[in-house]
């Protein structure tokens, strides 16, 4: 049972690793958290930390997830995202332990119009994508004790995100590009992890699709991001990618849909737009809590 299980969460300090913690000190006893402390492309150091810490579970959300970093740096891409995952496979299969790997939409192409559900055949167009592919690879042919959680466009409370980057860009006052030709669903780090937690009281194994229902574009995402800031007014330009060079090169229709969720019925996930809304009324609530403090002080 959870709260029996000693869970070991990889890249703790990123969005979901450290949203994941927050969700999991309820309902868990014993937590494991770590990050670059841990490095997950070392082996021997992976295999020692396992046999020392023996925990019933790992989690990975280690991972490079810059899109372009990981264009410019595919070796240390494949280092992390894919040598990573398979290091924590050797050492989850050697301990008896499950594995969670966590993965992305980015698996797949992006190039048609069409929902991918788990049953579609991934082909990845970046290195990130690739990267992450090779990744759950090595999950599925070294532990067949292994869950493979694909989710899309994260945002949580902490670490950089498109959610903050859209509020900063406002902050400035100036109007600025957002690509309306990159359609993809918003997801919560909230709503994942919690999802993930569900999942880890159940016994099932396999590849899991995990987004928030519904679909957007980034530059409805921005709009709706404004609004809920109070900040409708903020001017911004919708574009295609090409000319929004930070966003470039993210495939453009990446929507997943979570046929296996649906089918074993485990869980079901919430609208983009009731996650984003309960985000932006979390964030609001910290800024004024401390806010608050800051008056005291
Ligand atoms: N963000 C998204 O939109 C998105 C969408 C779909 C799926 N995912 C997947 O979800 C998972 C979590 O993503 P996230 O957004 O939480 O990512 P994140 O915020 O970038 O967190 C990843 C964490 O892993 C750490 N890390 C990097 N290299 C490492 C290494 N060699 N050893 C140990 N830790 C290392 C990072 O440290 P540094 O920050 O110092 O590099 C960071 O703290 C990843 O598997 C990602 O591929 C993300």
């Amino acid at each position: 049972m959870l709260e029996n299980d000693r869970i070991w969460i990889t890249g703790a300090e990123g969005q979901l690793g450290h949203t994941l913690y927050k969700t999991l000190e309820d309902a868990a006893r014993d937590i494991l958290t770590t990050d670059k402390d841990v490095d997950v492309t070392d082996l021997d150091g992976i295999m020692q930390y396992a046999d020392i810490n023996r925990p019933d579970v790992i989690i990975n959300c280690a991972a490079m997830t810059d899109v372009r970093t990981c264009e410019d740096e595919p070796i240390q891409a494949y280092k992390v995202n894919a040598l990573g995952a398979r290091n924590l496979s050797i050492a989850s299969r050697k301990i008896g332990a499950k594995i969670i790997q966590i993965s992305t939409d980015d698996v797949f192409g992006g190039m048609s119009q069409k929902t991918y559900t788990e049953f579609d055949t991934p082909e990845p167009v970046t290195v990130y994508g690739k990267s992450k592919l090779a990744g759950e690879g090595f999950v599925r042919e070294l532990n067949p004790r292994h869950l493979v959680i694909r989710s899309s466009w994260i945002y949580g409370q902490s670490g950089s995100n498109f959610v903050f980057w859209v509020l900063e860009m406002a902050r400035k006052g100036e109007s600025f590009l957002v690509p309306n030709d990159q359609v993809g669903s918003p997801t919560s780090a909230v709503e994942l992890a919690k999802f993930i937690v569900r999942l880890l009281s159940t016994r099932e194994y396999g590849v899991f699709h995990a987004a928030c229902e519904g679909v957007c574009s980034r530059f409805y995402f921005a709009k709706e991001i404004l609004r809920l800031a109070g900040m409708e007014n903020v001017p911004i330009d919708a574009a295609v990618s090409k000319k929004t060079s930070q966003f470039f090169p993210y495939p453009s229709y990446t929507v997943l849909e979570n046929m296996m969720m649906y089918m074993t019925e485990v869980y079901q996930m919430p609208r983009w737009e009731e996650a984003i809304r309960e985000f932006m009324e979390t964030l609001r609530r910290d800024t004024v809590r401390k806010e608050g403090v800051y008056e005291k002080e």
